[in-house]
């Protein structure tokens, strides 16, 4: 049977206006931009003139008063829109909510420091309307380029995640990264339910989730240097690129917070042996020496995971004491639960790697979700 979400509805309607809405969403998530907002409000009126168009500034509650730019400047034009989230953070959770908010058939997604080339927009929207459910503003495509805005450092994993992007998802655009692209609306709304919310590669994720295959066209797009301000996305978002990937391998079977905090978890027995190493060179008995290793292995996998796999959910101040009390009290009960569940294995199939495996992971799905109610709850 044929997904009817994919198609614009079959309804008869009497309702009539004359206010008519807007063919194009522009949607731009932004993360202390105030200086850029004008500019970019600026570009987008010169290059959409005989387009009916909108703009929806999605912000996290930036400290620079960028809404405050949006909103003055949306009093003064109508087509500007502005959405002010509070307490939460993520580049593609804001891009979502965007993209929901508007009712228009297309939508474009863009950066609000000008390092998209707004440009590109009408052809963008002149292939939609011919039949693309998709059109990406490519930097590796043609005469497309990244080197003025991206550090040779960035322009590298972007190109080690392109290339596992395409190896493991088949994913076959030459930029499945880009921040700058538009889509067909009921396109997206049929995918909607199964993109993350959490970190930042929506367009990677899309392509990744879409159940049929979208229309695909791309455009070299010339990324170019920011107009004001700093990047927002640092060295972390490369764990979190690659656990969007083993999620997405996975089916979705384990989510991409589970990935991380399991990728955490490995991490942490390579510290627990280490320390273990130390602790004997240095004369401790086995059992002390054991249990330093455990905690010193338990106290780094808290602080990875409080910057990394809750990083929207960060504790800061005193909760980081709470929180790391916490994790210990859980993962002193996760060792109950793997040694438990090793145990029966153990007994039932007398293979030890296999006992060892199964406590782990039980263990593992333990501290997890017991981390995940009483360490980082959400607010
Ligand atoms: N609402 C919201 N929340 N906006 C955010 C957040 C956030 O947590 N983080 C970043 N932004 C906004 C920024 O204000 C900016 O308008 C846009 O998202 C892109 O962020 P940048 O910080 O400028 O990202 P970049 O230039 O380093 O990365 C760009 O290129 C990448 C490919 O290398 C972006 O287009 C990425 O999406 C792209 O993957
Ligand atoms: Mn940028």
């Amino acid at each position: 049977m044929q997904d009817t979400r994919l198609q614009e509805p079959l309804v008869q309607l009497s309702f009539e206006s004359e206010h008519r809405s807007p063919e194009l969403s522009v949607i731009v998530p932004t993360l202390n931009e105030a200086p850029n907002v004008e500019l970019v409000v600026g570009a987008l009126v010169a290059s959409l003139r005989g387009i009916d168009w909108e703009v929806i500034f999605v912000d996290d509650d930036s400290n620079d008063g960028t809404t405050n730019v949006v909103r003055l400047i949306a009093r003064r034009d109508g087509r500007v829109r502005c959405i002010r989230r509070i307490g939460r953070r993520g580049l593609a959770g804001a891009t979502m909510e965007g993209m929901l908010s508007s009712s228009a058939p297309v939508i474009a997604i863009m950066d609000g420091d000008m390092q998209h080339d707004v440009s590109l927009l009408p052809e963008m929207l002149r292939r939609v309307r011919a039949g693309d459910d998709l059109v990406i503003g490519s930097r590796f495509y043609h005469t497309g380029s990244a080197a003025d805005g991206l550090s040779r450092t960035r322009l590298g994993g972007s190109r080690v995640a392109t290339r596992l992007a395409r190896t493991f998802l088949h994913i076959d655009v030459s930029d499945p990264m880009s921040g700058f692209f538009a889509i067909r609306r009921p396109a997206f709304e049929a995918l909607a339910p199964r993109l993350s919310t959490k970190g930042f590669k929506i367009l990677m994720d899309i392509l990744a989730s879409t159940p049929q295959p979208l229309r695909t066209s791309e455009m070299p797009l010339r990324f170019r240097a920011r107009q004001h301000g700093v990047s927002k996305l640092d060295n972390l978002v490369a764990a979190e690129y690659l656990s969007l990937l083993l999620a997405k391998l996975t089916g979705d079977v384990l989510s991409l917070r589970f990935v991380m905090f399991a990728l955490i978890g490995g991490f942490g027995v390579v510290v627990h042996l280490a320390t273990l190493k130390m602790a004997l060179a240095f004369g401790l008995t086995f059992s002390l020496a054991q249990m330093t290793a455990a905690y010193v292995a338990m106290t780094g996998n808290f602080f990875l995971n409080n910057i990394l796999t809750y990083r929207d959910r960060r504790l800061r101040g005193w909760r980081l004491i709470t929180g790391l009390a916490s994790f210990w009290i859980v993962c002193s009960m996760g060792v109950v639960a793997n040694v438990g569940a090793a145990q029966l294995v153990h007994e039932q199939a007398s293979k030890w790697w296999l006992a060892g495996l199964a406590g782990a992971a039980l263990g593992a799905v333990f501290n997890y979700v017991a981390t995940s109610m009483f360490t980082w709850r959400a607010r």
